[in-house]
């Protein structure tokens, strides 16, 4: 059997909710009266999803896409691929993507060109984290909460090999 991973709290869930609060108030105040698409990356982005949405107070539609681009472990792939995708018409739309973490940046712009092409009426970023230190191609986030260090983060939905994902705090997984 493999050793038991260690972790470290890097957010507690009391800062995760401040957080996110402050992305929504940001939110409110752009999107006030335009029934926006908002867009989950899963499974990541279930748990902020479900929090932010509930602090938003005006009409929007919630969708969620399903994107491979991660084996089992913590490398990107760099391959990426639409495994499940929308059942909303983006065009002319308000779209807000949600999504977990930028880390590569691949997936991100993989979804950004995707959904660019379906000719949104706008397109925007939200990211719960970001790990700058990895970038491979530019992203530009709208909505940003944490920024992380060069360390895999797991909890508030973020997964090792689809564990932690329930953890309420988002920890470091220790070497
Ligand atoms: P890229 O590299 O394309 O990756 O920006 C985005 C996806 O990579 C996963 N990812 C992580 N998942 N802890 C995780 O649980 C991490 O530290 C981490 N870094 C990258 C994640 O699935 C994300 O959608
Ligand atoms: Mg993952």
């Amino acid at each position: 059997m493999s050793p038991q991973p260690k972790l470290r709290i890097l957010f507690t869930r009391d800062e995760i909710e401040t957080t996110v609060r402050k992305l929504a108030a940001e939110i409110r105040k752009d999107y006030q009266g335009r029934r926006p698409i908002l867009i989950g990356i899963l499974k990541g982005s279930f748990m902020f999803m479900a929090d932010l949405i509930r602090l938003l107070d005006f009409p929007l539609e919630v969708e969620f896409i399903r994107l491979s681009s991660y084996g089992g472990g913590r490398e990107s792939s760099g391959e990426i691929k639409v495994v499940q995708g929308l059942r909303s018409e983006v065009r002319g739309r308000d779209v807000l993507v949600i999504e977990d973490i930028v880390d590569t940046g691949l997936t991100t712009v993989f979804l950004l060109d995707y959904l660019r092409k379906k000719k949104p009426a706008s397109l925007k970023l939200c990211a719960l984290t970001d790990k700058p230190s990895r970038r491979q191609v530019p992203v530009t986030i709208d909505y940003l909460g944490f920024t992380l260090p060069n360390k895999f983060v797991v909890g508030y939905g973020l997964d090792w090999d689809e564990n932690f994902r329930n953890l309420p705090d988002i920890c470091i997984l220790e070497e």
